[in-house]
């Protein structure tokens, strides 16, 4: 998802880079020094993850190694040609027992295998590399992958009632927005090295995410009302994965040092479901 949107900006802005999917799996470091081989790398940008956090309970080894261990094989790739890592990373490596936004400096401590693994390629970049940059979002959403806004669109069409939890805060992220603060960072050679969070801005729950959905696709005309949206709690519908209860984060450091204004939530979806609507025309 974010791969796509990351990759469209760079051939837009006429970016020489070089773009690999499941031909270059980050687990192998032999494919990876393969694909840059005989070129020089000035940025390696991992948009590849494992994200299925409620599957990474069960494939425990599988989510470790990939959000993991090869985010070692990346860091190691960075060194070698003295590029600068910049990583992708979640608002899931916290608890959500704060109840204002989450600052980078703040104290990591997962709830879920997915969350302690995407901690785990963290640490590897703290520790491997002084010149990186961690970007940690939150409830991505775009138009090249499975997420919560086409799910939601998908049962408004197709079911009377939705259950949706409402006692989750956080913040709806759309993967182009992320995508374009990533060319920012590039075209910002003297941004400190570290720890950034990014999301769009403002905070909601699931069920005031599915509630805006709603609203705009039927003020679009994707969706024909009633529908009804009941708000649930995290007991009544659960998952195998724990999630935070309050995982917004602050976007104050990234804002101040890219110099840049970040979109509120509903304004980034209404721009995404437009996108949606002209496709399915
Ligand atoms: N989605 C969210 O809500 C969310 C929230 C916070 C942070 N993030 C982080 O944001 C980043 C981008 O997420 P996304 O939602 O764009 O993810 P995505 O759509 O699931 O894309 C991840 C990509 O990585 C690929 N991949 C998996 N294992 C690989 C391997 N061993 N080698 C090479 N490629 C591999 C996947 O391929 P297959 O599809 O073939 O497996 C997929 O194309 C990830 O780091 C994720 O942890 C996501």
């Amino acid at each position: 998802m974010l791969g796509h949107d990351v990759e469209l900006l760079l051939k837009q802005e006429k970016k020489p880079y070089l773009a690999s999917d499941r031909d270059v799996d980050i687990t192998r470091p032999d494919q990876i020094k393969d694909f840059i081989r005989d070129t020089r790398i000035e940025y390696i940008i991992n948009c590849a993850g494992y994200t299925a956090v409620d599957k990474a309970e069960e494939e425990k080894e599988k989510a470790l190694q990939i959000n993991g261990e090869a985010v070692k094989n990346l860091a190691g790739a960075a060194l070698e040609k003295q590029a600068v890592l910049i990583h992708i990373s979640t608002d899931y490596i916290f608890d959500g027992m704060k109840s204002e936004p989450y600052r980078e400096e703040d104290e990591p401590k997962p709830l879920s295998l997915y969350g302690l693994s995407k901690l785990k390629g963290e640490e590897h970049v703290l520790n491997m590399l002084k010149r990186y940059y961690i970007l940690r979002t939150a409830w991505l959403y775009g138009k090249n992958g499975r997420n919560f806004v086409f799910t939601m669109l998908n049962s408004l069409k197709t079911k009377d009632e939705i259950r949706v939890v409402d006692d989750q805060q956080g913040t709806p992220t759309y993967s182009k927005d992320l995508a374009a603060a990533i060319l920012v960072i590039l075209r910002t050679p003297l941004l400190p090295y570290g720890i950034y969070h990014f999301t769009n801005e403002g905070e909601t729950t699931w069920f005031g995410f599915t509630g805006e959905i709603y609203r705009q696709a039927v003020q679009m005309k994707m969706v024909d009302p009633p529908v009804t949206l009941r708000p649930v709690t995290t007991k009544e519908y659960p998952l195998p994965a724990r999630r935070p209860k309050y995982s917004v984060l602050s976007r104050d450091k990234i804002k101040k040092a890219l110099n840049i204004r970040i979109r509120e939530w509903k304004d980034a979806l209404g721009d995404f479901l437009q996108t949606v609507k002209e496709d399915e025309r």
